[in-house]
């Protein structure tokens, strides 16, 4: 599982890099040790990446990542509840989750406060495993008129596919 779980890694880099706008910024929402951060950074050196976590110790470590690989000029870590996020509205290109969402015990303030950083119009990607419920984002987002798209994410040897995308 913990070479899936690097394979969804690079995933969701990829996908991020070939779809952030030149000079965006990336919000990765749930961003633990800051894996998925340096890897998009890594891909695009235009891009700014910040992420968020509820745990200090968690963003030690990617700070000390992103120090560490030389990004940490453009991959930056704020310790925070995303319910309640310290962040300016409508100024992330791009926000993205992975592995976070089926921890979230507030999943309709979760998706609001992601909406409100976001760009008019800019996508808000969560991947979680395959199994993790999705209904709780699916209603939050329907109340805020929305739709959500749910895909399967096949990663690296494995012959089937162990995350699922929401397009919120
Ligand atoms: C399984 S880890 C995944 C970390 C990282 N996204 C990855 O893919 O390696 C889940 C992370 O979500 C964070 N998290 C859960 N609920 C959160 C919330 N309400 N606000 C901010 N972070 C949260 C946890 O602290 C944890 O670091």
């Amino acid at each position: 599982m913990i070479a899936a779980t690097v394979d969804v890694h690079r995933r969701v880099a990829d996908d991020v890099a070939a779809a952030a706008p030149s000079g965006g910024l990336v919000l990765d929402a749930g961003c633990g040790t800051g894996l998925l951060a340096a890897e998009i950074a890594q891909r695009r050196p235009d891009l700014r990446v910040h992420g968020v976590d509820l745990e200090q110790a968690m963003v030690d470590v990617a700070v000390d990542r992103a120090e560490r690989a030389g990004l940490a000029d453009r991959v930056t870590f704020t310790v925070a509840d995303l319910a309640d996020l310290p962040l300016p509205a409508a100024t992330a290109d791009l926000v993205v989750s992975t592995a976070s969402m089926h921890h979230w015990t507030d999943v309709p303030a979760i998706v609001t406060a992601l909406h409100q950083v976001l760009r008019p119009g800019g996508p808000l990607w969560i991947y979680d495993i395959r199994w993790a419920p999705s209904g709780a984002v699916r209603a939050a987002t329907a109340a805020a008129g929305r739709r959500t798209a749910r895909t399967l994410v096949r990663t690296g040897a494995f012959p089937v596919a162990l995350f699922q995308r929401l397009v919120v």
